[in-house]
Parts: C-alpha cells; structure tokens; sequence
C-alpha cells in the first residue's frame, strides 16, 4: 500500500523544494502539504509539481487541534514531515507570540494528534521534526561548533520556540514511545526564499540599487548550505536516519556576513554588466539586531558518517545559481514583495 507523507509547511522555502523533490522522486507516495499559506508561503513555488496524482495541497492551520483531528483522519498519515514555522528571527524580535503559537503549541498539536492517530501502533510511524542549528545558541569566532551534543541555550525568540518544539518531540518519543527523528540545520540559501533573509533581500536591493542594511559591523559569522542539500539530507534521513537520533545539517561553509555580501555584490554586479565593486557602495552599516548571535557554525561529521550524505555544491556555485534564479525570476520577487500572490490565494483557498 502507497504511504501518505504529511508534510507542514511545504508552501514556504525549504518546504517546497522538499515537496518537489519527494513528489517527482517517489510516486509511490502520496503526499499531503499541509500550510496555512502565510506572507513566506506560496503555491507559486509549487506549480511543478501541482498536477502530479501523488501530490495534494491543503490550507489550513497547525494550530488548529479540531482542524488537524479531521485531516489525520482523513489521511490516516504513516509519516509527518514537520516543518511550519515562524522562521525569521527580525520578526520574532517584533512580534514573538506568533512564534510561541505557531512553533510550540503547532507542533504539540501535531505531535499529540499524530499520538492519537496512531494510537500506539507505531510500526511503519515517523514524526520528523525539522530544526534549526540556533537552538544551541551562538559560538565565539574560535569556539568551535556545534555537535548533536552540544547544550541547548537558544537566544532570540525564535530558536526558543524551535528549541522548545524539539523538546516537546523528544518528549512525546520518551513518554509515549513516539517514533521520531530530528534534524538541525545551517542557514539555507537559494530559490523561492522569502526576501526578508539575508541573501534574498541583498540580492533583490541590489538589483533596485537600494540601501544594503548590515547589523552592526557586520562581523557575524554563518554557516550557508544550499537549500537543495538540505532536501536531499532529510530524504536520506527519513530513508535512512535511526528512530530517536538527531542529526546536524551543515556544509562546513562560515561567511563573516560582510565577506558575504562583497562577494554577492560582486558576483550580481558581474551578471548585471555593471562595474563589479559598484554594488558595494550601496552597504550600509545599520544599528544592530538586538541580541544578535555571534557565530552558528554546525558539526555535520555524523549525518556524513552515519549515513553517507555530504552536499553536493560548492558555496560559490551555489551562490551563482541563487543570484542567477533571482535574476530570471524577477516577477517572482515583485509578487512576493506586493503581497499580491496573498490577495490571490486568498480568494482560491478560503
Ligand atoms: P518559511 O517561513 O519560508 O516557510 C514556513 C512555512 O510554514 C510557510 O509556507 C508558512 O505559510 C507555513 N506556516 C507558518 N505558520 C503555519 C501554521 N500555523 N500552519 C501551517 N503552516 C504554517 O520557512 P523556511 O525557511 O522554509 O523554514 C522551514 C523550516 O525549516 C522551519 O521549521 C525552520 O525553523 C527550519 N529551518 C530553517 C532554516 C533556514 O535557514 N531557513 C534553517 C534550519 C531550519
Ligand atoms: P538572516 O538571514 O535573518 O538569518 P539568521 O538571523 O537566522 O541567521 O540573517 C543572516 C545574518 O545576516 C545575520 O547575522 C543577520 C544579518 N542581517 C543583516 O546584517 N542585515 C539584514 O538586513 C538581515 C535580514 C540580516
């Protein structure tokens, strides 16, 4: 029989690409996008995939606990994929009880309706949870990195919700005997992320020759992996991963964010025949991010060890091919930064 994959948050940036990837890889499942299509998620980063029969998208709200008992009975689930979030760190600096919402009581939700399901038959179940490397806080320039063991001690709003949501599925694993895994990754780049990240929004003003805000002085240190190889790690984990572990995600690849955007400067100044180093007059140094984390930096050896998976671009290529799918998607950035797609889907799903 077909397994039925739930997966939240699949309209958003690493959600997306996970579905497209699942549903063209492995048509002997059928998979269920649960999302409640908020600024960061949209159906346009699905239409690849939208006419597939394997493929089903549903709005609606992870925090809905009636909602969520009507779908899992709907779909008699084997897997969840979890990953609906708030997931920008500004914003949960602004406004953080969304991400208290969202992120914790989502994810106790989901965990104690996926308990109820499966109604302690477990054989064939998974619950993976997918987590952030900022849950473990942040690193001094020469304090090495982060490991599956390193003590959680999250900062901003947002990686205590994630860090809370990571507690709660160990704890429906230890109590109930949940079958779960987690993984917790670097900072993703690439296409269809919202522009309000780092690399998207650098990219998006440079093309309008607008301002550069860099926090601070731009010293902060991040570890970027391509979002593609963040996919393909949580499709060998979910193949391959042990019940109960936890695994990291990440490329071994730290930027200074200052290094980082001279070289996104340059790279988009090259492709937009403009004088390369131009773009740089645009940075600009902004006050900085309260409680702004030095330095995440992630110990992938385990996942490459344990199951054989290492990424498979290069950071330069990586960046390039971002820039470029920027470049050519121009009417993608414009929709998503006018909030008309919103207006749209709006009126499609409600
Ligand atoms: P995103 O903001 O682009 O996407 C999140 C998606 O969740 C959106 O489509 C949104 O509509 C949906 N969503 C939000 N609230 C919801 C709710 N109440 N019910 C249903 N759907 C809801 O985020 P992303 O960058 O794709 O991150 C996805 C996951 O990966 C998050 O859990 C995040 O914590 C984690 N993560 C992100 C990164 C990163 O660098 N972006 C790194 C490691 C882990
Ligand atoms: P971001 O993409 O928000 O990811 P996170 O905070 O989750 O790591 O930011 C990446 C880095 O870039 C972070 O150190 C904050 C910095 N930053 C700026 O300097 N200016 C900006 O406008 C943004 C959005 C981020």
């Amino acid at each position: 029989m077909r397994k039925t994959i739930l997966i939240t948050g699949g309209a958003g940036f690493i959600g997306s690409h996970l579905v497209r990837r699942l549903v063209k890889q492995y048509s002997q499942y059928h998979i269920v996008n649960l999302d409640v299509l908020n600024y960061a998620g949209n159906l346009q980063n699905l239409v690849e995939v939208e006419s597939f029969d394997n493929y089903t998208f549903v709005k609606g709200d992870i925090t809905d606990l009636p909602f969520i008992r009507s779908l899992f009975e709907k779909y008699n689930f084997d897997h969840v994929i979890h990953l609906a979030a708030e997931s920008h760190v500004d914003r949960s600096i602004k406004d953080p009880l969304i991400f208290i919402k969202t992120n914790v009581l989502g994810t106790a939700t989901l965990l104690q309706v996926a308990k109820e399901s499966w109604d302690n038959d477990y054989d064939g179940k998974l619950f993976y949870h997918v987590s952030t490397d900022e849950v473990y806080g942040s690193l001094a320039l020469d304090q090495g990195i982060f490991t599956e063991s390193t003590p959680y001690d999250p900062k901003s709003p947002y990686s205590a919700s994630k860090a809370s949501s990571d507690h709660l599925v160990r704890a429906w694993a230890h109590t109930y005997g949940m079958p779960i895994v987690i993984s917790n990754c670097s900072n993703n780049y690439g296409p269809f992320q919202f522009p309000e990240k780092l690399i998207p929004l650098f990219i998006n003003n440079i093309i309008h020759r607008r301002n550069l805000p860099v926090y601070g002085q731009g010293l902060n240190v991040r570890d970027w992996l391509y979002v593609e190889d963040h996919a393909s790690a949580i499709d060998l984990i979910l193949h391959k991963g042990i019940q109960g572990e936890t695994y990291n995600i990440g490329g071994h690849n730290e930027w200074s964010n200052i290094k980082l955007i001279e070289l996104m400067c340059d790279m988009t100044d090259e492709k937009l025949e403009r004088p390369v180093g131009s773009s740089r007059n645009l940075i600009c140094f902004v006050e900085d991010r309260a409680g702004h984390d030095l330095r995440y930096a992630i110990d992938a050896s385990k996942i490459e060890k344990d199951l054989g998976w290492k990424p498979s671009l290069q950071f330069e290529e990586g960046l390039s091919k971002t820039i470029d799918w920027y470049l050519m998607n121009t009417d993608w950035l414009d929709q998503v930064t006018s909030g008309e797609y919103l207006e749209y889907y709006d009126k499609m799903y409600t």
